[in-house]
């Protein structure tokens, strides 16, 4: 891949480096995508699986596809994408990864700050009093309750739900303060969450967008490199690494 050698000199003296991930990052891990050609959302409609009023009128409904869901996840690997992310941490002092993916890879990869901004599929809490479920659930008699009597749920962010406060408000600071922000398959078209492209752009941060394809956020973003994360990142980190030496 021919890299600007100007890019990765202004990489290489960056202090601060954001990675605000999507979909696209775990799609090489087989992990589906939510649109584009095989997207979930093609097939299914959003408010019928992932809403709250969804999981009240048919919470096995919900819950069979958020099992569903975990079983592809646990039986994925993190792809060099999030293993070259993880590695940044190496390179730059300081690194921040914001991620609206539920999988949980960039943690399984190694990043340490990892700001989730739609949940995680691996906590669940109750409904009612809101204790938390981390370990493996029980469905062998029904939907899991709490000992209080109320419906445990997936910590994930549903359709009509606010974004968990303070992930979102991390996120912000790190946008806030960083050189370099990296958007990297994500197809940026959900809000809040790509108001941070914004942010970042305002605060004076360099963007670079990772895709496989042009995104409503291309003509806004400083540099794109199109093709799949799992070959761009590594070979981005390769050459900072290779110029710092
Ligand atoms: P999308 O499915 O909307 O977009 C995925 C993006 O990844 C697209 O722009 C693809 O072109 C790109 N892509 C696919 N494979 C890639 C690869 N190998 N390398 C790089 N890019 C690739 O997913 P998100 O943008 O994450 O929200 O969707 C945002 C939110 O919409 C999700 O978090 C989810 C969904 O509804 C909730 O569940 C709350």
């Amino acid at each position: 891949m021919q890299i600007d050698k100007n890019f990765i000199e202004k990489l290489a003296g960056s202090k601060s480096v954001v990675f605000f991930t999507g979909a696209g990052i775990s799609a090489e891990s087989g992990i589906p995508t939510f649109r584009g050609r095989d997207g979930i959302w093609n097939k299914i409609k959003p408010e019928e699986l992932a809403s709250f009023d969804a999981f009240l009128k048919n919470p096995e409904l919900v819950w069979e596809w958020y099992n569903h869901r975990k079983k592809i996840i646990h039986q994925s690997q993190p792809n060099p994408a999030h293993i070259a992310i993880a590695e940044a941490e190496n390179i730059f002092p300081e690194v921040a990864v914001i991620s609206q993916n539920i999988d949980n890879l960039h943690q399984r990869a190694g990043s340490k700050i990892v700001y989730e901004l739609h949940g995680n599929i691996e906590r669940n809490y109750c409904i009612k009093c809101k204790t938390f479920y981390n370990e493996e659930l029980d469905f062998s008699k029904g939907i899991p309750k709490c000992r209080c009597g109320g419906l445990i749920r997936p910590d994930v962010v549903w359709f009509g739900e606010y974004l968990p406060e303070d992930q979102f408000d991390a996120s912000e600071n790190a946008v806030k303060n960083c050189d370099v922000f990296f958007i990297v398959g994500t197809s940026a078209v959900v809000y809040p969450a790509a108001s941070l492209i914004f942010t970042a752009k305002q605060n004076g941060a360099y963007l670079v967008e990772i895709n496989i394809e042009e995104t409503e956020i291309s003509n806004f973003a400083d540099l794109s490199f199109f093709g799949p994360s799992g070959r761009i990142l590594p070979d981005l980190m390769k050459e900072v690494k290779a110029s710092l030496m």
